[in-house]
């Protein structure tokens, strides 16, 4: 099971990988009409959509996004670009995975690219973590590092760090999925 709020060239990466593709069970969103619904549905993936302004509060938010994931009783939850803060409930009833694009904990949060250019580092990565119920605190399973180049953008360096990002999460979600399937 993929969760994704945005463009979803992650999740594509996901589905079009030979090995993992075949495994997603369903593709879901807290953003009804995101590009990651809509690839993951081109690709013939289930997909739902739980969004927080539907909600009467964010707990009730939660309650029901975690009855649609455990619907489709996902052994893995990968999160591709899923930019909400999930409840201790939520993160305790799955076993769920991120990526984040930077060598956490430096710049946690939604922007993480744009914190580093404004740092003025001169490096920054990739982050594939557990997820608790902290903002990008949970267990690292894999780093990688990328360089921040004099004139980067935060489009120039967005493109390059997910070029990295993608070959990374896939191998760990492999390996992940080797060890908990027959
Ligand atoms: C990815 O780079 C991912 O690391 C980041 O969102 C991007 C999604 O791109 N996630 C976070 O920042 C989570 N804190 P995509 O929509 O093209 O797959």
């Amino acid at each position: 099971m993929i969760l994704a709020s945005g463009r979803g060239t992650t999740l594509q990466a996901v589905l079009r990988d030979e090995r993992l593709g075949p495994l997603v069970v369903a593709a879901g969103s807290d953003v009804p009409g995101c590009a990651a619904l809509d690839r993951a549905r081109e690709a013939g993936v289930p997909t739902f959509a739980v969004a927080l302004p539907d909600q009467p509060d964010r707990a009730t938010w939660n309650a029901a996004l975690a009855d649609a994931i455990a619907g489709y009783r996902p052994d893995l939850v990968v999160l591709a670009g899923f930019m909400r803060v999930l409840a201790p409930q939520v993160v305790t009833r799955f076993r769920i995975v991120n990526t984040h694009p930077s060598l956490l904990p430096a710049f946690p949060g939604a922007h993480a690219i744009r914190d580093a250019l404004a740092a003025g580092a001169t490096r920054t990565g990739v982050t594939v973590h557990w997820v608790d119920e902290g903002v990008d605190t949970g267990p690292v399973i894999a780093q990688a590092e990328v360089g921040i180049e004099r004139g980067d953008t935060e489009e120039s360096l967005r493109e390059r760090v997910q070029s990295v990002e993608k070959p990374l999460y896939l191998a760990a979600i492999r390996q992940l999925c080797e060890e908990s399937l027959p």
